[in-house]
């Protein structure tokens, strides 16, 4: 195989990454190893994790600002589909992955590199979403995991860096392993390994906690526009705008922790905990919407293919034909879905407590009344359910003949 001259780097900043330069230079002989770090809304000091890539022998580092197109792209089609993966993850850190991985091969295009790099482990889901993300828009490219194959224990990569001039991490290094954006932060490791031992107050810091949430509760109309939110309360918003917003409203009412047993990809169960407030009270807001404005065959199907769209993007087939032709299912179902959702936020509850649509409603008061007003005309039910349990009842008389 011919040598790579020239790598492109998914970099956070953190002590993995860091190592990664010097390592790529040193073990791999890289002449040129060029840093990519992306602003997904994760609220870190981007010029100073700039500095530092260059610092760790980077030869240039690149800052993408990927905020509107994370939320326009990754997080609004999420909430079309609903997307929860095993009834409970909104999925924050896969959505988060492809967009990385795209952007680390339209660097690597402008800039002539032959490989692409990332820190993910051998153990984890995002490992796979870099991968078939890349192998799927770049199929030429190498792609090289220095963590995958260097087996250093933390120690000995903190050790590594220091020869090569990256100094030890200062501050006492969390207990947890934690991964943050704009839809959320996603926390393991530490005493979370134990999935019998409460999540401490210290994990969380998008959410308050139960007690700690006022006593007050709170009421916002959020709109949606084909599908997807376009204001809150009386306020038109952009889509970046909306995300934070919910984030605060719901964080401060305790709503959006997810405390869960978690099937990896590779086969391994881990103990997870999330906070997503805003993605969170999106998807369950949108999902009443339909309620009101789809039909009952189409929401039974779509909860097929919902289910599906989340694991495809879970098990990192974000870029493949299954999960482009689901899309395009999903997307002929919303042009319906207008209208707004009133929730409640309360001590760690969303709880909706009304939803309206001006022209998709399929809800009519004359056919749903039990009042005067009711145009149902009762009598033809006898017939339909004469029908309805003909099969039935066949089965019925035939099986107490025979008992
Ligand atoms: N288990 C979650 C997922 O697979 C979160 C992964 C967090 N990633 C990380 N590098 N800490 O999406």
């Amino acid at each position: 195989m011919e040598k790579v001259k020239k790598v492109v780097l998914a970099y956070s900043g953190g002590v993995d990454t860091s190592v990664c330069i010097p390592y790529l230079k040193n073990e791999y002989g890289i002449q040129e190893v060029i840093t990519f770090v992306a602003d997904l809304g994760q609220g870190e000091d981007l010029k100073a994790i700039k500095q530092k890539a260059l610092n760790s022998g980077a030869s240039e580092a690149v800052v993408g600002n990927l905020v509107d197109k994370f939320v326009e792209r990754y997080a609004f089609p999420a909430i079309k589909a609903n997307a929860l993966y095993s009834e409970k993850y909104p999925l924050s850190t896969a959505l988060a992955r492809p967009l990385i991985a795209q952007n680390l091969v339209n660097i690597a295009r402008e800039m002539n590199a032959d490989a692409v790099a990332h820190g993910c482990t051998g153990k984890g889901n995002d490992q796979l979403r870099f991968d078939l993300a890349i192998n799927a828009l770049g199929p030429d490219l190498k792609i090289i995991t220095p963590a995958r194959e260097w087996n250093m224990s933390r120690e000995e990569a903190i050790a590594y860096g220091e020869k090569f001039g990256i100094p030890a991490p200062v501050s006492k290094k969390s207990p947890y392993s934690i991964d943050v954006n704009l839809l959320g932060r996603s926390i393991e490791a530490g005493i979370l390994e134990d999935p019998m031992q409460e999540p401490p107050d210290d994990v969380f810091s998008m959410t308050s906690s139960i007690e700690n949430a006022p006593n007050a509760s709170q009421d916002i109309e959020i709109t949606f526009k084909n599908g997807v939110p376009v204001g809150i309360g009386n306020d038109f918003l952009t889509p970046v705008e909306i995300i934070k917003t919910l984030n605060d409203l719901a964080g401060k009412h305790g709503f959006g922790r997810i405390d869960m047993i978690e099937d990896r990809v590779v086969g391994i169960k881990s103990r997870e905990i999330y906070e997503v407030p805003g993605l969170l009270l999106l998807i369950q807001a949108h999902k009443e919407l339909e309620s009101l404005t789809l039909n009952a065959d189409v929401i039974d199907f779509k909860g097929t293919v919902e289910k599906k769209w989340a694991q495809l993007v879970y098990q990192g087939f974000w870029f493949g034909p299954l999960k482009q032709a689901l899309d395009a299912f999903i997307s002929s179902t919303q042009t319906s879905v207008n209208g707004k959702v009133k929730v409640r936020l309360h001590k760690g509850n969303a709880t909706i407590i009304g939803r309206v649509s001006e022209n998709n409603s399929l809800y009519r008061e004359d056919l749903a009344t039990y009042s005067h007003d009711d145009i149902f005309n009762h009598e033809y039910a006898e017939g339909f359910i004469y029908m309805w349990g003909m099969s039935n009842k066949t089965w019925a008389e035939i099986n107490l003949k025979n008992k």
